[in-house]
């Protein structure tokens, strides 16, 4: 007879998962599939076709979560809301982020990548990303918004706060101290800016939302401040990981480095390899309406659900060889990955799929492209190692690589 021993039951917010939540992951996905973590009552999901199941279903699993996670901080936004209120709230943002307007902005990503990689010293070591890929996000963001650049260093803070509010499953009191500083110091920083650009419209994104208007009625300041809040969050720090992990990945596999390199048309393939093998966000919240079935567990109605994004990229029973960091591989679509058709969960998927995914693959294929021709051979400099840190949103801390 044989036995079959069930590994212990994860704790997600446990030092030992944080250090190396693959190994958890397969356990998850293997033995407990529908996971309730003691410290925070949530329960965790990990299998892709749950995780698609749950994104998909905003009947069954609403975001009324981000009531808690995102709403004290800077307002209530299109991330929380659902129905007609979210299409319409989606609408005003799609001309930025999907339209026109978008095709616009392109050049100026590219300018803003380029002056910033200018910026490297000649010699020695630069961090690649303290130097270049925590920043450029916002850059950008900055410059859609038409933002002063001395505000660099507190939209980071911003936002670095509210991520650090929004993943508060231990209700640490230090982390919400920091999401209520937040709360004060943004709105007196962004209402009055809001209040000038009314009064004189530019061609910037908070001059034209200043001129909207939904059914008949204009958006009010609370309304755009709270907006260009999720902005700057939802596309500072996701694409900042984005680009940084690929970077690390390509090195990592230095013959797919090299075919990269080589062939700039792989670019698109290694950054979707990237948002499957390791999503920027691991971790997104849901909140079940009713007692639901997952996986054989029921998940009792008002429970907080995680999706693990990072492990349903990883399931072996969507994915071949999925450990396998591959930017030739065959059961994923590098066409679709940006769209809402994607068969990767780095975006999340159905009503709310990141409306921002085409801003992200441009700025990634700008920045990687940008490092591949200014680093002839990208290697680490003497000693370093990269290393991940993060659990909602994950990784390396720091790429210092030789000049
Ligand atoms: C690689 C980079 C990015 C990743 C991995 C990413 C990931 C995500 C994910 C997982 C969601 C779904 C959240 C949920 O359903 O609860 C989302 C939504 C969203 N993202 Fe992104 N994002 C990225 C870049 C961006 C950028 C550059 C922007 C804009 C500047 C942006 C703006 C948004 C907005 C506004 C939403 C809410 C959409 C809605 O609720 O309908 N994202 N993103």
């Amino acid at each position: 007879m044989t036995t079959t021993t069930v590994p212990p039951r994860p704790q997600v917010t446990s030092p030992e998962f944080v250090e190396d939540p693959h190994k958890y992951y397969r356990i998850m996905r293997d033995h407990y599939p529908v996971l309730r973590d003691e410290a925070s009552g949530y329960y965790f999901v990990s299998r892709f076709e749950d995780v698609a199941r749950v994104y998909k279903d905003s009947e069954a699993f609403s975001n009324e979560n981000y009531g808690f996670q995102m709403e004290p901080v800077i307002g209530r936004t299109v991330i929380q809301m659902s129905g007609r209120e979210h299409t319409i709230n989606r609408k005003l943002i799609t001309p930025a982020l999907r339209g026109n307007y978008l095709e616009e902005l392109f050049p100026e990503v590219d300018q803003i990548a380029r002056d910033m990689v200018a910026q490297f010293p000649e010699s020695g070591t630069v961090d690649l990303i303290e130097d270049f890929t925590k920043w450029f996000p916002i850059n950008v963001i900055v410059k859609m918004l038409d933002l002063p650049k001395d505000g660099l260093p507190k939209f980071h803070d911003w936002y670095s706060s509210l991520m650090a509010f929004l993943a508060n499953l231990t209700n640490d009191p230090e982390i919400h101290e920091w999401g209520m500083r937040t709360q004060r110091d943004y709105p007196a920083y962004i209402l009055p800016i809001i209040a000038e650009r009314r009064a004189n419209p530019g061609d910037d994104l908070i001059s034209r939302l200043t001129q909207v208007e939904i059914e008949g009625e204009v958006m009010s300041d609370e309304r755009i401040k709270a907006l260009i809040g999720l902005l700057l969050i939802a596309g500072g720090e996701t694409t900042d990981k984005a680009i940084a992990s690929t970077i690390k990945h390509l090195m990592e596999n230095p013959d797919q480095l090299e075919a990269v390199r080589n062939d700039r048309s792989l670019v698109q393939a290694a950054i979707v390899e990237n948002l499957r093998y390791h999503p920027p966000v691991q971790i997104i919240l849901r909140t079940a309406t009713a007692d639901v079935e997952v996986s054989g567990e029921v998940i009792p109605a008002g429970s907080v659900v995680g999706v693990v994004n990072g492990a349903a990229n990883r399931d072996e029973r969507r994915f071949a060889d999925p450990d396998k960091f591959d930017i030739f591989r065959t059961d994923i679509s590098t066409q679709n990955a940006f769209l809402g058709s994607a068969d990767h969960i780095a975006f999340a998927l159905g009503r709310h799929f990141c409306i921002g995914s085409l801003l992200a693959k441009r700025e990634a294929e700008t920045a990687i492209n940008l490092v591949l021709d200014r680093f002839p051979t990208l290697e680490y400099a003497d000693g370093f190692e990269p290393k991940d840190v993060g659990l909602f949103t994950r990784g390396p801390d720091k790429l210092v690589v030789k000049l």
